[in-house]
This record gives structure tokens, sequence and C-alpha cells, in this order.
């Protein structure tokens, strides 16, 4: 028979699909009615228009109907500024409670709820690996490298995010298909998710793709929000994909982030490895441990399966050398296989079944073995 217990336990392993806390903990479930095989019950969203609420729909549907429910009939709602407030206190004591976002409701042990002035993942304890994409100058690939690097170390079950802290050119969203905007808490941003990577950008909050117009100190402000104004959770990684060169949003993500470390990309021809050495020296300078060189656009497999390598070669094992440091992948020219299936598809992701896709997984694993907490 179905019961009350029966269907909030079952509901315990539905999660909204934004905060990524059990619908039940959260306090979205009330007024459960049980009639026979058919069951009611209230869902309160946390905000009105909730752009997942279909998605949360199914989910509960399928819970009840695994307990043998014929009918599952889901009336929504709104919460009330109050209840929005106790979800993101809750939300915030988890952020720093250990074991906070156990599956399935464990019980969140919040302290110190509401009062953070720095994010936890810029704490000194903090277990997150940072890693900034960085180059010397522009489409050398450095978003790709950061969303293909990002959605592999995902694949491997990490937990990640990115940000895009290129705040004039932004394009991460648009290279991993992501139409969705940020849902907001209380002031708090939950970064979109798309891949199993948590993904901020500026583009999230312009409109209509118009041009940003700020000048320096604005710039660092907007990337010190991105830690501070997001609840990105406990991640494992965090990586940054960089504005080209060696300006001021470089410079503020080497103050910010002292123990960030770096991967600098390049192309094989040397020129461009002279100019990416450039912001190898910064990263030197500012103490940040490079982690290795990625040379991007290495070859071009041509139609007798040869190498050809139309951009030049030895950039990036020249680079390498000259910082001391490890040619850590070669990515030939191709672009991701198109598909139907927009769920699966973002322009600039391959999947791991693609060649390019599966160098990427390659790279994954070094940067996880170099990078890597073992705990
Ligand atoms: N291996 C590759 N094969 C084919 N096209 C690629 C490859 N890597 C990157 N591209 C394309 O090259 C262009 C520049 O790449 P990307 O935007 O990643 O560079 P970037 O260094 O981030 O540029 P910017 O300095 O403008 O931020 C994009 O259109 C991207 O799709
Ligand atoms: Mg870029």
């Amino acid at each position: 028979m179905i019961t009350e217990e029966k269907v909030l336990e079952a509901l315990q392993g539905v999660e909204d699909p934004e905060i990524h806390r059990s619908v039940v903990e959260l306090g979205m479930v009330r007024n459960i009615k049980i009639d026979d095989n058919k069951v009611q019950l209230d869902v309160i969203l946390t905000i009105q228009g909730c752009p997942l609420k279909v998605k949360i729909q199914e989910d509960v549907e399928n819970a009840i109907k695994a307990l043998g429910a014929q009918e599952v009939v889901v009336h929504f709602g709104t919460m009330t500024d109050e209840e929005r407030a106790r979800v993101a206190a809750l939300i915030r004591g988890g952020n720093t409670a250990p074991g906070a976002s156990a599956p399935n409701g464990g019980t969140v042990q919040g302290h110190g709820a509401g009062l953070q002035q720095i994010s936890p993942l810029l704490a000194p304890d903090s277990k997150t690996q940072f890693i900034a994409v960085t180059s010397g100058k522009g489409g050398v690939g450095k978003s790709t490298v950061t969303v293909n690097l990002a959605v592999s170390l995902a694949r491997m079950g990490k937990k990640v995010g990115v940000i895009d802290a290129d705040i004039y050119g932004f394009s991460v969203p648009d290279m991993m298909g992501i139409t969705q905007r940020p849902v907001v808490v209380e002031n708090m941003v939950m970064p979109v998710q798309r891949f199993g990577v948590k993904v901020i950008s500026m583009g999230f909050f312009v409109e209509d793709n118009s041009p940003i117009i700020w000048r320096g100190p604005m710039l660092g402000k907007m990337l010190r929000n991105f830690f501070t104004e997001i609840h990105w959770g406990e991640l494992d990684y965090m990586i940054l994909d960089l504005p080209p060169g060696t300006g001021d949003v470089a410079l503020d993500v080497h103050q910010m982030i002292p123990q960030s470390k770096e991967i600098i990309v390049t192309t094989p021809h040397p020129t461009a490895a002279f100019v990416a050495a450039r912001a190898g020296a910064m990263a030197i300078r500012t103490n940040h441990e490079i982690l290795g060189v990625v040379e991007n656009m290495s070859y071009y497999i041509n139609k007798d399966g040869q190498k050809d390598p139309i951009f030049g070669s030895g950039g990036g094992e020249k680079l390498a050398d000259e910082l001391q440091s490890e040619l850590l992948a070669q990515i030939p020219l191709g672009q991701p296989e198109p598909m139907r299936d927009e769920e699966r598809y973002g322009p600039s992701v391959y999947q791991e079944s693609e060649l390019i896709g599966a160098i990427y997984m390659e790279l994954a694993r070094k940067v996880d073995q170099k990078a890597g907490i073992t705990v």
C-alpha cells in the first residue's frame, strides 16, 4: 500500500535540478493525498515560472509511480519570500557543512549560515583545485580547451565548475549550447549545469549579446562576484577561462587565486609559442605553478589519414621546454560531429567517442594526476 511516508521517502531521491538538494529537504513537497493508487501533491517551486518545472514534474511522477501509483497529480505553487529565505539559509549553511551535499537528503548540519564574506572556494582550507587556462594571444583555443577539459573531468566523475572569466568576450555558454539563465534564490545565483559542469559567465547577465563597456575595476569586482555571489557547492576542480593576453583580468585572477595552477594554450607555430611564453612568464613571476602546455590546432588529418601540420609544428614542445614544463596534449583540427539530440550537443563539445574527445579525456586524466588532490 502507498503511504505518505513512502511517498516522502521516494521523493527524498528527487533533487531540485538547480539547487541539487532533495525536494523534500527543501520543503517543496506539501499536501500529499493518497486515494488508492492515485497520489496528489503540491510541489512548491522556489521561483515562479521555474524553467525546470517539467523536469521536476517528470522526476516526481516517476518516483511516485515506482511505488505502484497509477496516477500522479502534481499541483504547482510558488514559495513566499519568507520560504525562499529559509531555503537560501539552508543552502548557505550547507555550503560550508561537510557532507551537506550527501545524496538522498542526509541532514544538513549548517554552521555560520548566511555569513560568508569570502567564498568557501577561496578559503585556505578549500579542497577545490583551480586551473586557469591562459594564452599569450587570442583565438588559439582557450575557451575550447576549458570547456572540453571541464566536460572530460566531469565524465571522470569529478565535480567541476567553470568560470568564464573573459568578461568582455564571453563565449563559454554558446560553446556548450547553454540556453538557460541561472536561477536566483534570495540573491544567491545557482550556476547553470551542462554536461555535468557548473558554469557561470558574464553572458548570463547581459541582454541580447550587448557589449560590455566597463573599465578595469568593475571587471575585478565582477570576477569576485563570480566567487562570492554564486552557490557553487563542493567542487573538485574550478577551471577558469581567461581572456587573451596578460591584461587586467589575468592579473586579478593571479592575485585573487594565488593557489591557481595554469595551463597555457598555444598553436604549433613557433611565433605563437613565443607570444605564449609571455603568459608563462607572468605565471612564473606571480608564483603560479604551470601544469603544462596544450598545443591546439596541431595538425589536420587529411583524407589519406596522414597528419598534416598546416599551422607549422614544434611550438608546443618549444614552449614546454622554455617553461620547464610538460606538453600535455596536441589537439588536431576538427569540429565536433553534428548531432540532432540537443540534450547532448554543444557546438564546441567533442563526444568521448570522437578522436578529439578521446584526446581531451587523456588530457583530463593527466591533469587529474598532476593537479588532483589525493586524499
Ligand atoms: N582544434 C580545433 N579545431 C578546429 N577549430 C578549433 C579548434 N580549437 C578551437 N577552434 C575554433 O577556433 C576558434 C577560437 O577558439 P576559442 O574561442 O576556443 O579560442 P580562444 O583562445 O578562447 O579565443 P579568445 O582569445 O577570443 O577568447 C573558435 O571558433 C573555435 O571553435
Ligand atoms: Mg576565449
